[in-house]
């Protein structure tokens, strides 16, 4: 692994899964990997989840993680090639980076998209030029389009809750990925690379369903049956994964919010006794209820707390190399 942005960076999920539980059984165990091993980690935008596992990931390994809050401690960073920079950004990434590069040994970034230009965000601009630039690993902590250490997680997740390894598959799990309502337009990245993973590791059942108007982008959903009967995709779930996004097509919008999309006890009963997933922050009583997020088929909580061995896994896979 060069780089971990994508499901595409890993050979082996269930590799990465297993170094991840391994963790979770002994968080100490390669306690000198990260000895004198600095990991820089950028935030341009918002985290709680991403930035404490990843930084308590890095030193279970021993290594130094700096945080450094680009958005509101850094200088504002250019991004575009020739750009002429007369306006408010005051540093070029092509500077940036190469600096960075020499300062640690892997950098962790978090971006998020504009939502109002969708070549421009899908084109990953920001952490492809971490990558062209600063010449060491490139972490993503969620980019414009993809969210890998949480998908990572997910599969962590799902693989502990059906007992892993699973040595005699009697059957393959039914994987649900349901829109919920918010009310604000949020990135497509958790679905698109809850997708993309499901799609690559390829031991499940999975099923997409959403409003019409709010397809995903074809690269990471094509093998997942799409549906807009949400309770016909329910049906026999043994996980169902919460999420919104705003529309993929006419790119950042909010078309329906329709509130008979939230995920409830009722409709839960279609289910294989389903656990429910979503990756928080959730918006309770709009994306969730209370009655199911507090109750036993909510694993969000655990889900969260794997957050720590998928980052340690990925770190300490970057580390060895
Ligand atoms: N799920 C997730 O990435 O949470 P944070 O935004 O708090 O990091």
């Amino acid at each position: 692994m060069k780089n971990f942005i994508s499901a595409h960076d890993v050979k082996n999920i269930d590799s990465l899964v297993q170094a991840a539980l391994a963790y979770k059984a002994d968080p100490f165990k390669d306690k000198k990997l990260g000895a004198d091993k600095r990991i820089g980690m950028l935030f341009l935008n918002p985290s709680m989840r991403t930035r404490l596992s990843t930084q308590i990931a890095a030193q279970n390994l021993g290594a130094e993680a700096i945080v450094f809050n680009v958005d509101k401690e850094g200088w504002a960073l250019e991004f575009e090639e020739e750009a002429i920079m007369s306006g408010s950004k005051v540093e070029h990434v092509k500077d940036a980076a190469p600096i960075m590069g020499n300062y640690f040994d892997i950098l962790c970034i978090r971006t998020f998209p504009g939502l109002k230009n969708k070549e421009e965000d899908y084109s990953e601009l920001y952490i492809n030029q971490f990558v062209k630039y600063s010449g060491i690993p490139v972490v993503s902590l969620e980019s414009s389009t993809l969210h890998p250490l949480q998908s990572l997680t997910d599969i962590i997740t799902i693989s502990e809750t059906l007992g892993f390894p699973r040595l005699e598959i009697k059957r393959r799990p039914k994987i649900v990925l349901t829109w919920a309502p918010h009310v604000k337009a949020l990135p497509q990245a958790v679905a698109n690379s809850f997708s993309q993973w499901i799609n690559a590791w390829g031991q499940a059942d999975f099923v997409i369903t959403h409003p019409e108007d709010y397809e995903l982008d074809e690269q990471f959903t094509k093998g997942a049956t799409i549906t807009h009967n949400q309770d016909e995709a329910l049906k026999d779930a043994d996980f169902v994964y919460v999420k919104n996004w705003s529309t993929f097509t006419d790119y950042g919008k909010i078309y329906c919010n329709d509130p008979e999309w939230m995920l409830t006890q009722e409709k839960l009963k279609a289910t294989n006794n389903g656990k429910v997933m979503h990756c928080l922050p959730v918006r309770r009583n709009v994306e969730l209820s209370d009655e199911i997020l507090d109750s036993p088929s909510s694993i969000v909580t655990r889900e969260a707390s794997n957050r720590v061995w998928a980052a340690q896994a990925v770190l300490a896979e970057l580390l060895k190399k």
